[in-house]
C-alpha cells in the first residue's frame, strides 16, 4: 500500500506534535499549515519548525492566520499546552524556514498540483481551512480525503463553554464554514478522545525505551499531563494524534455513523458548541462521518513507531 500523502494544518500544541511524529512516521507529508489556536500564531509557526527539526525532514511550513475569522477568541489553551505551546521547555531557535506563502494559498496551491491525492488533517481552529474554502469554494473537489479533530458530539466539550470543543469553539465561523463546504469528513471529535487515552505506565514505558522523539515528547508533555490530572482526567489524552490514525489510515475506524453536523454561531451559553442531528430530523445533508471508536491496539501501535518505541 503505497504511503497517504498529507496536508496537515495545525497549531502546535503538544498533541498536534504526537500527531506530526506520527504523520512522518506512517505518511509523506507535504506541509504544515500553521494557525494561531492553543497559543499565538508566532508561537505556533515557531513549534511546527521545531517539530520539522527533530523529525529531520524538509517539510514546508506555512504560517496562516493569527486570528480567527470573525470575533477574537475568549480564550487560547495555554493552561495546557503551555505558554510556548511546547511545555515552556526553551528550545533553541529552529533552523527550518518559514515559507513566503499564506497556509490559506498553500492549500489551494498543493492541491492544483495533485488532485484527488492529499488527505487534508485539520488540527487546529479551521481559520486556514475556511479561507481557502472562500478564496476557492472548489477546494473539496480536489481534496482526496478530509479528517477534523473538533467538536463535541455528545456536549461535554473541553472549553469555558461548556458544550463547546477548543477547535469548533475558538473560531465557530471558520467550522461552520468547512463543515457547510465539504461534501464527506470524517470528524474524530473530544469525546471520542477520551474513550481513546493511553494507559499512563505504559506510555511512560515507550517514552523509556523510544528514541530521540520520546525523549522530546516527554519533555514538551508534563505541563499537559499535570492539567490533566488536575481536571482529574485519566489516562494520557491525545486527541490530535486520534485524528492523524484515522488519516493515515481510514480502516482503525471500527464504527462511525454519517450525520448532519452543524455549528452553532451565537447561543448565550452554547457559542461553538456542535450540534449534531442524531435522529436526521432535520434532513440536511449529512456530510460528516463521525467516528464513534477506532482500533486501540493499532493505534497505539501507530504512535510507538513515531516514538521509536516498538
Ligand atoms: C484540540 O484542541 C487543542 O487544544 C488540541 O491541540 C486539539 O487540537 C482538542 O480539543
Ligand atoms: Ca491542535
Amino acid at each position: 500500500m503505497s504511503k497517504p500523502q498529507l496536508l496537515i494544518d495545525t497549531d502546535p500544541g503538544v498533541d498536534d506534535a504526537l500527531a506530526i511524529l506520527m504523520a512522518h512516521a506512517h505518511a509523506d507529508v507535504l506541509g504544515l499549515s500553521v494557525a494561531a489556536g492553543n497559543v499565538g500564531l508566532a508561537h505556533t509557526v515557531r513549534n511546527a519548525r521545531t517539530l520539522v527539526d527533530l523529525t529531520g525532514a524538509s517539510t514546508p511550513v506555512f504560517a496562516g492566520c493569527p486570528t480567527p475569522l470573525v470575533r477574537l477568541p475568549e480564550e487560547d489553551a495555554a493552561f495546557v499546552h503551555g505558554r510556548d505551546g511546547l511545555g515552556d521547555v526553551g528550545f533553541p531557535e529552529p533552523q527550518a524556514p518559514v515559507a513566503g506563502e499564506h497556509a490559506a494559498l498553500a492549500l489551494l496551491r498543493l492541491t492544483r498540483e495533485r488532485p484527488g491525492e492529499l488527505t487534508v488533517v485539520a488540527l487546529a481552529p479551521l481559520t486556514n481551512l475556511a479561507l481557502a474554502l472562500r478564496l476557492d469554494p472548489t477546494l473539496p473537489q480536489r481534496v482526496k480525503r478530509l479528517v477534523v479533530m473538533g467538536g463535541a458530539v455528545t456536549g461535554h466539550g473541553n472549553t469555558g463553554r461548556v458544550p463547546a470543543e477548543f477547535n469548533v469553539g475558538f473560531d465557530p465561523e471558520a467550522a461552520h464554514i468547512v463543515f457547510d463546504g465539504f461534501p464527506d469528513f470524517d470528524l474524530v471529535d473530544w469525546e471520542l478522545t477520551l474513550r481513546h487515552s493511553f494507559d499512563e505506565a505504559e506510555f511512560d514505558r515507550w517514552l523509556a525505551v523510544g528514541d530521540r522523539r520520546a525523549a522530546f515528547f516527554g519533555r514538551v508533555f508534563q505541563v499537559a499531563r499535570e492539567t490533566n490530572r488536575q481536571r482529574g482526567r485519566r489516562g494520557i489524552i491525545a486527541a490530535d494524534a486520534l485524528a492523524m490514525a484515522v488519516a493515515i489510515d481510514p480502516s482503525v475506524i471500527l464504527r462511525s455513523e454519517r450525520r448532519h453536523v452543524g455549528v452553532e454561531l451565537d447561543g448565550r451559553l452554547t457559542r461553538g458548541a456542535t450540534v449534531v442531528d442524531w435522529g436526521n430530523r432535520l434532513k440536511l445533508p449529512a456530510r460528516a462521518n463521525v467516528v464513534l471508536e477506532l482500533d486501540q491496539p493499532r493505534f497505539e501501535a501507530m504512535v510507538r513507531k513515531a516514538l521509536g518505541a516498538q
